[in-house]
Order: C-alpha cells, then sequence, then structure tokens
C-alpha cells in the first residue's frame, strides 16, 4: 500500500504544513502522495517548497475574479485536473462556496489552529490567552458548509503558558500541526477515517470525540 492515494495541498503561505506532508510523503510506506499544490498567491513560500520536492504547482489568483463565485469554479478545474482522491487545506486563507465544499463532501480536510469548536476564524492564539483558556491546541477536521465547523477526528492539545504570547503559542501549536495532520492524511489514505453524513468513523467504528494528544 505505497503512495496510492492521490492528495492536492492547497496553500496560502509559508506551507509549513505541507512540508510536514511532503516528509511524510517521502517516506518508505507512506500511504499518500502529494500530486500537487495549488495556492491563490504567487508569492506563497510553499510554492517553492513543492517545486524542491519536484511536485507540480499552480496559482490561482484570486485577485483575477470578481467574486467568490467566479473563483472557485476555476480552482475546481484545476484541483480536478490532477484526479484527486483527497483535497487538504494546509494554511488557504479562503472561505470556500458551498458549491466547492460540496463538491469535495468526504474528501476534504483542513487544520485550525485551535481547539475547535473552540475560537473558529482568525487570530485563535491571541483569543485564547486573552480569555484566559488553560488549554489551546489544533483540530483537523473535514470540511462542511460551516466555517471550521465540520467534524473533528484528531485533536493536538497543549497548556497555555503564563508568559505565552500569540507567537510563542503559535509557535508550539505548529510544531504539533506537523505531527497531527501528516497522521490524519496517512488515516484518510489507509481508509481508517471516513465520514457517513456528519459521522466520523475510525476503523469502522463510530468516533464520539476527536483522538486527543495530549502535550500539556
Ligand atoms: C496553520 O496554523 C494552520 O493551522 C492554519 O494556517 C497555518 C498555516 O501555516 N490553517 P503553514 O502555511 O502550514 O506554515
Amino acid at each position: 500500500m505505497t503512495q496510492n492515494v492521490n492528495v492536492v495541498v492547497l496553500i496560502s503561505g509559508s506551507g509549513s504544513n505541507l512540508q510536514a506532508l511532503i516528509d511524510a510523503a517521502a517516506k518508505e510506506n507512506s500511504p499518500f502522495r502529494v500530486s500537487a499544490v495549488i495556492s491563490n498567491r504567487d508569492d506563497a513560500f510553499g510554492l517553492q517548497r513543492a517545486a524542491k520536492a519536484d511536485i507540480e504547482t499552480r496559482v490561482v489568483p484570486h485577485t483575477e475574479f470578481n467574486s467568490r463565485e467566479e473563483y472557485d469554479p476555476a480552482l475546481m478545474a484545476v484541483i480536478d485536473s490532477f484526479n484527486p482522491d483527497l483535497v487538504v487545506l494546509a494554511g488557504f486563507m479562503r472561505i470556500l462556496t458551498d458549491d466547492f465544499v460540496r463538491h469535495y463532501h468526504q474528501k476534504l480536510l483542513n487544520i485550525h489552529p485551535s481547539l475547535l469548536p473552540k475560537h473558529k476564524g482568525l487570530h485563535t492564539h491571541r483569543r485564547a490567552i486573552e480569555e484566559g483558556d488553560s488549554l489551546h491546541g489544533a483540530s483537523v477536521h473535514f470540511v462542511t458548509e460551516e466555517l471550521d465547523g465540520g467534524p473533528v477526528f484528531l485533536q493536538a492539545r497543549l497548556d497555555v503558558q503564563s508568559d505565552d504570547t500569540p507567537e510563542s503559542l503559535a509557535a508550539r501549536v505548529l510544531q504539533r500541526e506537523h505531527l497531527i495532520f501528516p497522521l490524519a492524511v496517512s488515516w484518510f489514505a489507509e481508509g481508517r477515517i471516513t465520514l457517513e453524513g456528519n459521522q466520523i468513523f475510525l476503523d469502522q467504528l463510530p468516533l464520539a470525540e476527536p483522538v486527543v494528544f495530549d502535550f500539556s
């Protein structure tokens, strides 16, 4: 079972999670390969990471479209030209149309830097500190029409320290993202994790709560 599941990764920026996926895919027994990396920004550093790993890249600039309704079909056409089994959002900073999300139903994953359902949206690390959270982390979820609201199946959890700044907390969370995201993609690629309706199954058993890697 090597390298058979075809993954397309969408990015907007640094692509450190993309790098973690590339590194995992390079391992001998990886069940997935990254066939393409697509960015909405031509200056995304992740494009260089992909090129270095000999992965095809495309840029679909959102600035050249008048609306999400025009942009998303263009993006979908590029994604679908690679015939992916799984589409992964790795720091892709765009709100997606319902049509886009439905098109990739059951095969669209995102990583979000908070313990969902807490702190949907942006500035999650700052909000966790401002609200006095003692725990924070990251979540991998299937994407549904509700922003950052799809079923979560894997989380990394860690302590918020009293001297944490949004930057220091973000850095620690990001390190853990690099552990859980490749694992989540591997589980999907191995057929271990599936979505039926709004219910996640792990190894054919309904998952009541996300699997949590506790680093606290
Ligand atoms: C990560 O924090 C991820 O959770 C969020 O965007 C950030 C992307 O970072 N969705 P990188 O581009 O993978 O370094």
